[in-house]
């Protein structure tokens, strides 16, 4: 028996070494490692024959059978590991690679900008950073003036230095009217600060778009109009309801709010967007022109509650997370 398996050696592990994929080596285990191939033989064999022999062919078997085997999972295993197809699993879900988008409020304001840029107004601009003498004096906040108190002004060193972070968008109607003759029409997209506490709708650092319109003629009928048009435009696709309720603000006179909500959506809250007016003819005097001659009317939207509205958001903060899956439904 001893000489069978040394016979048997000389060609079984060749064989196995020339096994080249998983079919010839499932074929070379049932040729040899199964009841009925060559090792179940061979250990019918080995129970046959005289005990006396038993002790050295037991031994030669044993030696054989564990050579057989551990090159066989050896193969096995090197046949595993260079068989990629067998590794991929075509049913994972891909790894997904996310195009960048432009932030909701960006979309907002590009949109804003679009309407009124069709209804006629420019864009202009003015400083973050803004004097005392804008952001109130000439907006008809004499010095002292309660109305102050409404805007959580932070100031750049104290209050007694006349810098302020812009509380509104406001200033730069000064700016522009101080240095144009009606026809005036603009608008003004921009940042603002005011020292408030946060919630689910106030930020300490938001924007606003301002709108100015100064000519001959220009009516409260005109702002009416022009805002309900202009929110039409941004909601489109919705029916809204608006509303407009009285106000004060120093530099309009007669001064509103408008609200709008989303028409027959349960539950739909009020929501404050602007506030808005005739410009004050103190206003236009502050900046040279003549009040008997011209009027105008004067707009400050909220673009973080407008952008609210638009999608369908309970918490202005969601807009300043910068949570991804947040921010990826707006692509
Ligand atoms: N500037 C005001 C604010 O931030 C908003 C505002 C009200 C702007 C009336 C206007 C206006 O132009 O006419 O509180």
């Amino acid at each position: 028996m001893i000489e069978q398996i040394q016979q048997l050696e000389q060609h079984i592990f060749s064989d196995l070494d020339s096994v080249q994929n998983a079919e010839s080596l499932e074929e070379f285990r049932l040729q040899h490692l199964v009841k009925k191939g060559t090792l179940g033989q061979l250990n019918d064999q080995f129970r046959n024959i005289p005990n006396e022999q038993k002790r050295e062919a037991g031994k030669t078997l044993n030696v054989f059978k564990n050579k057989l085997m551990s090159l066989f999972e050896e193969k096995k295993a090197s046949l595993e590991s260079s068989d990629t197809t067998e590794q991929i699993d075509v049913t994972l879900p891909s790894r997904t690679t996310y195009p960048g988008s432009l932030h909701p409020l960006t979309h907002i304001m590009d949109e804003i900008i679009r309407i009124f840029d069709s209804m006629g107004f420019a864009v202009a601009s003015g400083p973050e950073v803004e004097e005392d003498f804008f952001n109130f004096e000439m907006l008809n906040f004499p010095e002292d003036h309660p109305a102050r108190d409404m805007q959580d002004t932070f100031f750049v060193k104290n209050a007694a230095d006349k810098t302020v972070l812009r509380t509104h968008t406001s200033p730069v109607q000064i700016r522009v009217l101080k240095n144009s003759t009606p026809p005036v029409r603009c608008i003004v997209p921009g940042r603002v600060y005011r020292n408030e506490a946060l919630d689910s709708t106030h930020l300490a650092e938001f924007h606003q778009v301002e709108g100015l319109y100064v000519d001959k003629g220009v009516t409260f009928a005109d702002l009416k109009a022009t805002l309900v048009s202009f929110f039409e435009q941004l909601y489109e696709g919705q029916k809204i309801e608006t509303r407009f309720r009285p106000s004060f603000f120093p530099f309009t006179e007669p001064s509103a709010e408008m609200d709008l909500r989303i028409a027959g959506k349960k539950d739909a809250q009020w929501m404050e967007l602007c506030g808005c007016g005739m410009v004050h003819p103190q206003v236009l005097r502050n900046c040279g022109i003549d009040p008997e001659v011209y009027s105008g009317f004067a707009v400050g939207f909220g673009v973080e509650r407008m952008a609210m509205i638009k999608y369908g958001l309970t918490d202005i903060r969601d807009l300043y997370d910068n949570n991804l899956m947040f921010l990826r439904q707006f692509v």
